[in-house]
């Protein structure tokens, strides 16, 4: 039996049944990848930092959440040169759907940014942004980032602090440069 995080895959039942082979894991969604089982729901969910991304699925991902469309060209070439991309499946053998994200710029040695975390709202509150957060912190700590930052909305900082993050802490360390 493992346990990753609250819930515990490989038991008796359904999910032993819908767990995916190690082998079937790593081939359709990377080396890294690992499947999480959420409650009230037979089918696992897989976080990988190596399956690529169809890009219109992303940007639909993004906008379900509320921001605003962007030129595909210009993910491409984000997502090209970010330090790690996250993706969230709802495995499905022929047809999985991404239903998280988030990606990380930097140096690849010491800073890294976090941008773009997001949950499909259908499965928002159920845990799954606490797991995907842990796991692309796991994949920052094995590169050896020792430095991490994100920018959070006020009503989202609960969100990060209750997972360990500190408020930068006397509200004047940090300045911002917008084109328009
Ligand atoms: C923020 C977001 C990624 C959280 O994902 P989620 O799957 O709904 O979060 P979880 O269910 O894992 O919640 C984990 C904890 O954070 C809390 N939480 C989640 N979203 C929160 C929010 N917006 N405000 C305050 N607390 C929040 C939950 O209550 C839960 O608390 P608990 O551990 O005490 O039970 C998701 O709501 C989302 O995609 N929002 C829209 C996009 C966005 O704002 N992204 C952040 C950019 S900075």
């Amino acid at each position: 039996m493992i346990n990753i995080g609250k819930k515990k895959i490989g038991g008796p039942g359904w999910r032993n049944q819908n767990r995916i082979s190690d082998e079937l894991l790593k081939n359709l969604y990377g080396q890294q990848a690992s499947q999480y089982f959420n409650q009230g729901d037979p089918n696992p969910f897989v976080f990988s930092d190596s399956r690529s991304f169809d890009l219109i699925e992303l940007e639909q991902l993004l906008q379900a959440v509320g921001w605003g469309r962007r030129p595909l060209r210009r993910v491409k070439r984000a997502l090209d040169n970010s330090l790690l991309k996250v993706g969230l499946w709802k495995h499905d053998k022929s047809f999985p759907r991404l239903i998280g994200f988030a990606r990380c710029t930097g140096d690849g040695f010491i800073d890294a940014t976090i941008w773009d975390v997001a949950i499909n709202p259908v499965y928002q509150g159920s845990g799954l942004g606490k797991q995907l957060m842990s796991y692309l912190m796991r994949s920052l700590k094995r590169e050896g980032i020792k430095r991490v930052t994100l920018f959070a909305d006020a009503d989202v900082i609960i969100f990060y602090k209750r997972q360990g993050w500190v408020l930068e802490p006397k509200g004047n360390k940090c300045a911002f440069w917008y084109s328009n």
